[in-house]
């Protein structure tokens, strides 16, 4: 997600900018930027901008190297989203007058269309971002101050923004304002700061104030004023923080993958955001209708948590489709020589971007002709670049290395592309296409028992051993339930298709061994309670996951989720199982964030 920040005082903003960014890097990024406001001799101004792809040590070194200072600035950290990472794609972004310098986060939804209009009124564009068009549209409302432009001129967007902006009209100044991306602004001695979030503020004070959606902030060396977009000044009154650093960048959550797992109904609805309306989607991945019609089979290749996700792609794809879909381990695809041609879709599904296992999987399918298509949450990330097709998962920066958001957006993906192909295959996939838009607030639901589940960890994080269970649409999620309560408690967990317990892992089965049983398919209801039962008797501890009515004999704890279709189960009965993980390896004392052994992104064979 990108970072914000701004400065208006005494001191030279420069160090301030840099050392801002430094700590909003945690939030993920691509590249980096500051623009400086600087007096000249002769009382005239410049915009300086010193802009780069890479890190903020980058910046600090070219901003060194360029000589660049002033008293009023804003600086960036991109994670692009409109235009692969790159100096010119970098923010500040200024308008073609090199006189109004803007930073942005979020997505500007209409920009094509202002852009169109700009570049028609003769202002030229420099990158491919959406942002680009933010000062030429404040610009070309100019009429006489920077505030009185900017209400006019952001008016005119749809979208989400979040957005500081300094002018040479009105140099002693800087205008901010937000709608749906957060703005903090920190009030110090003479002199103010801003940023997208309060860990970047506090080293300078605890003295913040939260911008609201549709206000606006005009900032002074030593004064404040709001105003509304009528322009009515607002008595708007600073909050005093008492969070430490390391807390506020969390946004108050104790871990970061507490505060990936609460972002879910977020990261799903921007991921879903409006691509099953009017094919987008698929014009998102540039497919048209000839290549749905002339693929004969589907492979779809990643590693752990992300393969965990292709599988429950696999029943849905050829339920729906009949097209024969083979869910691959990246480590072994390629060494079982797979039988790939021109009618071969390949997806492979990453949330880095970088894994390499899936990018080698990736290239054998290129070089046999297949079709690829990368389903990933990092753009301009090496398989993205490489795939024919790509789909950016909207899940926002996934800093722990247990991955929940970037699952349950790579889930959605894949029921989006079933429903998208489908519509193309003239099959009826209506109720589907209604029912997957409900999911994110089924996932809310479900997030809202989280101190419940908390209470069933306390039984069960002395284990040593622990199994899942599924049947179906319930099987890959349990194997994706199996690993995070591996990889984050250290606790021994193997997951298994219910009918497949009878055929030798049920001699490990013994009193009191912990069981989370997961029934949400209707067609294997009686089955799966079956299997509860033979597991019952040689006295299991039953935790039942399931939006049936079941009888108390077949659980010991019952977590209820709300009603779905079967199909998309997976992005609800998931829920539990991460919260149980994440509260199991607190009451263990681990690095819940940095589990021993692992990394984010295993970039290497
Ligand atoms: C997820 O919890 C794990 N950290 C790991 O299995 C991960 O899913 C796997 O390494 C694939 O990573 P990718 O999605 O970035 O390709």
């Amino acid at each position: 997600m990108c970072g914000i920040v701004g400065y208006v005082g005494k001191k030279d903003c420069v160090n301030v900018l840099l050392d801002g960014l430094s700590s909003l890097e945690y939030r993920g990024y691509d590249s980096a930027g500051i623009l400086t406001m600087q007096k000249n001799n002769n009382n005239t101004y410049n915009l300086n901008i010193c802009k780069t792809k890479g890190r903020v040590n980058d910046l600090k070194i070219s901003a060194k190297q360029f000589g660049i200072s002033g008293c009023i600035g804003i600086g960036h950290t991109r994670w692009a989203t409109h235009g692969e990472p790159s100096d010119i794609n970098s923010h500040p972004h200024m308008d073609s007058t090199s006189s109004i310098g803007v930073v942005h986060n979020g997505i500007i939804e209409n920009y094509l269309e202002l852009k169109d209009t700009l570049i028609n009124k003769g202002y030229a564009f420099a990158s491919q971002t959406d942002t680009e068009v933010i000062p030429n549209l404040i610009k070309d409302n100019y009429t006489g101050n920077t505030l009185d432009a900017t209400i006019t001129a952001t008016a005119l967007l749809k979208g989400s923004y979040a957005i500081a902006i300094v002018s040479k009209e009105n140099p002693d100044e800087m205008i901010v304002t937000k709608k749906d991306s957060p703005l903090i602004i920190g009030k110090g001695d003479n002199e103010y700061f801003v940023a997208s979030d309060i860990p970047a503020l506090l080293k300078h004070t605890n003295k913040v104030y939260i911008l609201e959606d549709g206000e606006f902030a005009k900032i002074k060396l030593n004064e404040i004023t709001f105003f509304n977009s009528n322009k009515m000044k607002l008595d708007k009154k600073y909050k005093e923080i008492n969070w430490s650093l390391e807390a506020a960048e969390k946004c108050g959550y104790p871990d970061f993958m507490l505060k990936e797992i609460f972002e879910q109904p977020t990261a799903v609805r921007k991921t879903i955001n409006d691509n099953l309306k009017n094919n987008k989607f698929l014009s998102e991945l540039k497919i048209d209708d000839k290549f749905v019609k002339s693929i004969n089979k589907i492979y779809i290749v990643a590693c752990g948590t992300a393969m965990h996700a292709g599988l429950s792609g696999k029943n849905l794809i050829e339920r729906y489709l009949k097209i024969p879909v083979e869910v691959d381990i990246a480590s072994e695809f390629r060494y079982r020589h797979p039988i790939i041609n021109e009618n071969t879709l390949m997806i492979t599904l990453s949330q880095s971007g970088e894994t390499a296992d899936t990018l080698a999987a990736l290239r054998l399918a290129k070089s046999e002709n297949a079709k690829t298509l990368a389903i990933t949450n990092s753009i301009g990330s090496t398989i993205s670049r490489e795939a024919d097709h790509v789909f950016y998962t909207q899940a926002g920066p996934e800093i722990a290395v247990a991955s929940t958001k970037a699952y349950n957006t790579q889930l959605a993906t894949i029921y989006m592309l079933m429903i998208s192909f489908a519509e193309i295959l003239n099959i009826d996939v209506t109720k589907l296409k209604q029912e997957i838009e409900t999911m994110a607030n089924k996932i809310e639901i479900i997030l809202n028992q989280s101190e419940y589940i908390e209470t069933i960890a306390k039984t069960m994080f002395k284990e040593k051993d622990a199994f899942f269970l599924g049947r179906g649409y319930d099987y890959p999620v349990s194997l994706e339930g199996s690993l995070k309560l591996k990889e984050i408690s250290y606790i021994h967990s193997e997951a298994y298709a219910a009918g497949e317990l009878k055929h030798g892992p049920i001699a490990l089965i013994e009193t009191g061994t912990y069981v989370i049983c997961t029934i949400t398919d209707n067609e294997l209801l009686n089955k799966s309670l079956s299997n509860i039962q033979e597991i019952i008797t040689r006295g299991a501890k039953v935790i039942l996951i399931t939006n049936k009515k079941i009888d108390s004999k077949y659980y010991d704890y019952l977590i209820e989720i709300p009603d779905c279709p079967s199909e998309f189960s997976s992005m609800l009965s998931i829920i539990p199982m991460q919260l149980l993980a994440y509260y199991i390896s607190k009451l263990k004392n681990l690095d819940v964030d940095k589990p021993r052994n692992l990394a984010k992104s295993v970039t290497v064979e």
